[in-house]
């Protein structure tokens, strides 16, 4: 219903934002990939673009799960909803996904890059096949998605959305394989949105660094899932180069670490409770 498009999406203030208005008109109609969409913040940001009447596209292994996140952007509003099941460690998937984007929009306007495969805070274990497992998880699939939706993408002048985490720019201790997924992101999307510029290619590419957000038990040290789902979508649709959420915790690190990088690491290190911390 047009009603849908008025109701609040975030908490109370930020709403009122132009910018955030603009980009929520931007997204009505608009064809858009999100993966990871089973639960956490792709589930929100699915349930954001459905108020906003995007078209939607979901990915994540559990199709139980998929079923009713499809379910309920149909209710939210979504201009329509559907989903692929399957694990992003397939090569085949990918282009599966965009295959399947192709036959029923013609094009694409919006790739969000979200989904993340298990990984435990512990000690590295020695498990090498884990972490070539996990590369192929959270960051070859990503460069895969990337590439088959690159066509689609210069056609629509759309936009790539990366989800990182400030483990993808500064490497604490317990997250070796995860941390390195993330910083290879960084890595080759920072890469390839300076030779689209090059190229004059006009499709935009925002880097998502996340600090701590709650998608489990309320915490209240904890950014909200649902706002910063929203912030993700918002960044895209502005077409940002990255998106620093929760932007003072997040930037204050980044900051502590140029300055004083040794510093930063005693302070992380200090930060857990190392008797808490597995080894396995
Ligand atoms: N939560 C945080 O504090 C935080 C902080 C910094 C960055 N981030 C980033 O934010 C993004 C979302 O995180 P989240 O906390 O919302 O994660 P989450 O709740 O664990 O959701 C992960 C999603 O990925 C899917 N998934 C898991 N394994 C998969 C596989 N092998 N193939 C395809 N899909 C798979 C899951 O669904 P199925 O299990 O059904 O497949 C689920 O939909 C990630 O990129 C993460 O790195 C999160
Ligand atoms: C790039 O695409 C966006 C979205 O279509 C558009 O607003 C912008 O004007 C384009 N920029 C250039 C330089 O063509």
């Amino acid at each position: 219903s047009p009603q849908t498009t008025h109701t609040p999406l975030c908490g109370a203030g930020s709403c009122s934002v132009p910018s955030l208005q603009h980009s929520q008109k931007m997204l009505r109609g608009k064809r858009v990939i999100v993966t990871g969409a089973s639960s956490g913040i792709g589930e929100q940001m699915a349930y954001h673009l459905a108020r906003m009447e995007a078209h939607l596209l979901l990915t994540a292994r559990t199709e139980a799960k998929l079923q009713k996140v499809v379910e309920r952007c149909l209710e939210l509003g979504a201009a329509s909803a559907r989903y692929i099941s399957g694990s992003m460690d397939s090569p085949s998937l990918p282009e599966q996904v965009l295959r399947e984007a192709e036959n029923t929009w013609g094009g694409l306007d919006m790739l969000i890059l979200n989904h993340i495969g298990q990984s435990s805070f512990s000690y590295f274990s020695g498990d090498v096949g884990h972490v070539r497992k996990l590369m192929e998880t959270n960051f070859v699939s990503y460069v895969a998605l990337a590439t088959a939706a690159l066509p689609l993408l210069k056609e629509s002048e759309g936009s790539i959305v990366v989800v990182s985490s400030i483990a993808g720019r500064i490497a604490g201790p317990f997250t070796a394989p995860y941390s390195a997924t993330k910083f290879a992101l960084d890595g080759f999307f920072s890469s390839l949105r300076q030779e689209l510029i090059i190229d004059k290619v006009n499709v935009s590419i925002t880097l998502c660094i996340l600090g701590y957000i709650n998608t489990g038990k309320p915490s209240p040290a904890h950014s909200p899932k649902e706002e910063c789902a929203l912030e993700i979508i918002r960044a895209g649709a502005l077409r940002r180069r990255e998106l620093h959420y929760p932007a003072r915790a997040v930037g204050t690190a980044l900051l502590v670490r140029s300055i004083a990088p040794e510093l930063l690491d005693s302070l992380v290190r200090s930060s857990y409770r190392l008797e808490n911390v597995r080894r396995t």
